[in-house]
């Protein structure tokens, strides 16, 4: 067919706890149902990187990934099968129980949806998102344990138009104002309960820096005092 987007693995886990796991990307697959390597791998790595209680993921063992619970593959031309293709990932409502957001996200060069919210996300969100640069919908969320030491990643995220930090804690983040200035083509950003100050984002809101094409601003439950910046 040649249709390069046909989604061919499609896992969706409908569990206890690791579940609604709404992924898709382009697959490896031949008639043969085996099982591409490549994305073999990807999705051990992703089963180890998540506590499991449950056993949700007790099938990923072997070599036949086609066989795995929740793990579905197609016909697809193998050459095309990686998971640098993944396009949208939502595992938001899920509980990671604190873990960390993986590092390898930032290898998917082609997602342009990526929701991690509700999903108990803990620890520094790694900068490795910063590599994301056809990403559009950014939401992390709700993720109370989730942090972040420097936010100048967001600068990478050029094609950007929603990012959602809502109760991320931000309060120790250098750079935490470059999303008003580094996207130009965010229309979305929620800083809500993010724990940061005026002096935080004093500076940049006074410039004539900021992204023109704000359409919704979140800064609620923050840190905010003095006079309201010449932004608004
Ligand atoms: C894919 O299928 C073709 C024919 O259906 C076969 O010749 C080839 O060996 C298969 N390749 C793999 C990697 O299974
Ligand atoms: C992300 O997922 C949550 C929960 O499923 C949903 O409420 C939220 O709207 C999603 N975010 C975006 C940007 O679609
Ligand atoms: C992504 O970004 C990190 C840190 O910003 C960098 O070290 C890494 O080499 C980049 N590449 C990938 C594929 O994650």
């Amino acid at each position: 067919m040649g249709n390069q987007w046909v989604f061919g693995l499609h896992l969706v886990l409908l569990s206890m706890f690791l579940v609604s796991t709404k992924y898709t990307c382009l697959g490896a697959q031949n008639s043969t149902r085996s099982c591409h390597e490549r994305e073999r791998l990807a999705l051990l790595k992703f089963k180890q990187s998540v506590i499991d209680d449950f056993e949700v993921l007790s099938s990923w063992v072997g070599i036949g990934c086609c066989s795995w619970k929740g793990v579905r593959c197609d016909k697809v031309n193998p050459y095309l099968a990686q998971l640098r293709h993944l396009q949208h990932l939502d595992l938001s409502g899920n509980n990671f129980y604190g873990s960390q957001i993986p590092k390898f996200i930032g290898f998917f060069k082609q997602l342009s949806n990526l929701n991690l919210s509700y999903a108990y996300f803990g620890g520094i969100i790694p900068h490795h998102i910063g590599n994301l640069s056809n990403l559009k919908v950014l939401d992390l969320g709700s993720n109370d344990m989730l942090n972040a030491n420097d936010m100048a990643w967001v600068s990478g995220l050029s094609s950007l138009e929603h990012i959602g930090l809502s109760d991320v804690d931000l309060s120790q983040a250098n750079n935490d104002d470059m999303a008003f200035y580094m996207i130009p083509s965010l229309t979305y950003l929620s800083l809500r309960g993010c724990g940061v100050s005026s002096s935080d984002l004093g500076l940049h809101l006074n410039s004539c820096k900021i992204t023109p094409t704000i359409e919704h601003l979140n800064l609620r439950s923050n840190y905010f005092e003095g006079q309201l910046p010449h932004f608004f």
